[in-house]
């Protein structure tokens, strides 16, 4: 019941290995690069209907709980229909945020979002393949976002492709992962016309924007998106923040 009909996928002809591992490589991610315990406060960014999550549905024990949001509505709605209403602590909500490839329709921009939650709520917060579609406008602000409802210490863990580990065309392992339209200092995209389709920064720029939201980069994970030999086990580039005094807020 908690894996929905494959219309709702996010890739429909994924093999159901592929489904579930990423359930299991966020639990042990978030477990052991961002202290999650079981009485742990969980923010997910664009959790989809609720795939990486679903590893922590076991494991969340109240005062434990887990907020996710999206802005696709049917995909939240199938995740507080079936996910929800049996385990009240985890929680979803929608958000209409435009998004050129995912929400053409939204009216909010993902540039002025406030998440919809209070601030130094979150002992942990996660995203994966979600900062891959945002625009640095859109970045900026969901790093800010973070920081204000993560409580001081606490530690956040975004998947990025980042451009310095790009090696030229054909070293991806996948089309879509060619970033050869520089957009701005430090960002660049596959599609100059449809930059959030998907986006990579440099790791520079990155630690600019978290800085400036009050971020630190503590860890970078490096991928296997790109041809390399220090790759370790995501398909994207895992980054950990920390929330905390060294880091300068704008
Ligand atoms: C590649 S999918 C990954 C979904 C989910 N994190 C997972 O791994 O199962 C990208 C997700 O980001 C969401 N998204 C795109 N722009 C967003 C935004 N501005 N705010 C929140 N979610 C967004 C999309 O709706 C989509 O669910």
């Amino acid at each position: 019941m908690l894996v929905p009909p494959r219309d709702l996928w996010v890739g429909p002809q994924d093999p159901l290995v592929h489904f579930f591992r990423w359930a299991w490589e966020y639990r042990a991610y978030l477990g052991l690069l961002c202290n999650l315990r079981a009485t742990s406060s969980v923010l997910e960014i664009g959790c989809n209907h609720g795939r990486t999550m679903l590893g922590l549905v076991g494991l969340l024990d109240p005062p434990g709980c887990y907020e996710g949001f999206d802005i696709l509505a049917p995909q939240i709605e199938f995740a507080q229909r079936e996910i929800q209403s049996r385990h009240p602590h985890l929680r979803f909500s929608i958000v209409d945020v435009f998004n050129g490839t995912y929400n053409p329709g939204g009216r909010v921009s993902a540039e002025t979002l406030r998440f919809p939650y209070d601030s130094s709520s979150f002992d942990v917060a996660y995203a994966a393949s979600v900062f891959t579609h945002l625009v640095p406008a859109a970045a900026a602000n969901y790093l800010r976002e973070t920081r204000r409802v993560l409580r001081p210490g606490g530690r956040c863990l975004f998947s990025f492709f980042l451009l310095d580990r790009y090696r030229g065309r054909g070293t991806s392992s996948c089309e879509l992962y060619e970033f050869e339209h520089l957009i701005e200092g430090g960002v660049a995209t596959h599609d100059a016309e449809r930059p959030e389709a998907v986006i990579a920064y440099s790791r520079a720029r990155l630690e600019k924007l978290a800085a400036d939201a009050g971020l630190r980069v503590e860890r970078v994970l490096p991928g296997y998106w790109t041809a390399s030999d220090d790759a370790v086990t995501n398909e994207q580039d895992l980054v950990v923040f920390v929330a905390d005094d060294s880091a300068s807020a704008a």
